[in-house]
């Protein structure tokens, strides 16, 4: 196997695993945890959050990492500005609102705010973390569509 193939297999198995585990949550874990009583609920995602929060951070790196490296080892970069890279430009663009979220707004305030509203108002909370898991899968899934009919087309 090549360099090249080596690295696209390490970045589509960061991506399978990690929009997995968003999958998983936004379609089980949530609905799941909708009908417990609310004291349960949070303390469960959190703890479930917790774990695949530590292994999103590893997967989104390593998907950032490798796209990196494929962009330059392609010579895919001239396609960035162009419309025709669009989906290179949508990949990106998700990987770095993940990395934000993931690195910057979670450790910085969105824990602390999300605690807080899920001791005031349990339901507002669980339905703002429904909504915004469902907004990132929608997004994951319009992007992972568009890079397979970039890649192939
Ligand atoms: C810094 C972020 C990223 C960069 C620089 C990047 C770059 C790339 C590059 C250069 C390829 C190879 C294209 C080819 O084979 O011609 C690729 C493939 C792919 N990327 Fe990304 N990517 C990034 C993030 C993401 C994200 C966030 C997703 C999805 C959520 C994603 C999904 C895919 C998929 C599904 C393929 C395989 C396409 C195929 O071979 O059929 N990538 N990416």
């Amino acid at each position: 196997m090549s360099v090249t193939e080596s690295l696209l297999v390490v970045h589509v198995l960061s991506v399978v695993l990690w929009i997995g585990g968003v999958a998983f949550v936004t379609t089980i874990v949530l609905p799941m945890l909708a009908s417990w009583p609310a004291a349960q609920r949070f303390a469960v995602f959190r703890e479930i959050e917790r774990r695949f929060g530590t292994e999103a951070r590893v997967l989104v790196v390593a998907a950032g990492a490798s796209g990196g490296a494929l962009l330059f080892r392609l010579r895919l970069t001239g396609l960035l500005f162009r419309p025709q890279g669009a989906w290179l430009d949508g990949m990106i663009g998700l990987w770095t609102l993940f990395a934000l979220l993931l690195f910057v707004a979670e450790p910085l305030f969105l824990h602390r705010k999300m605690t807080e509203m899920a001791q005031r108002d349990p339901s507002r909370a669980h339905a703002l973390l429904v909504r915004g898991h469902r907004l990132l899968l929608a997004l994951a899934v319009i992007v992972i569509i568009a890079g397979v009919w970039g890649a192939t087309g």
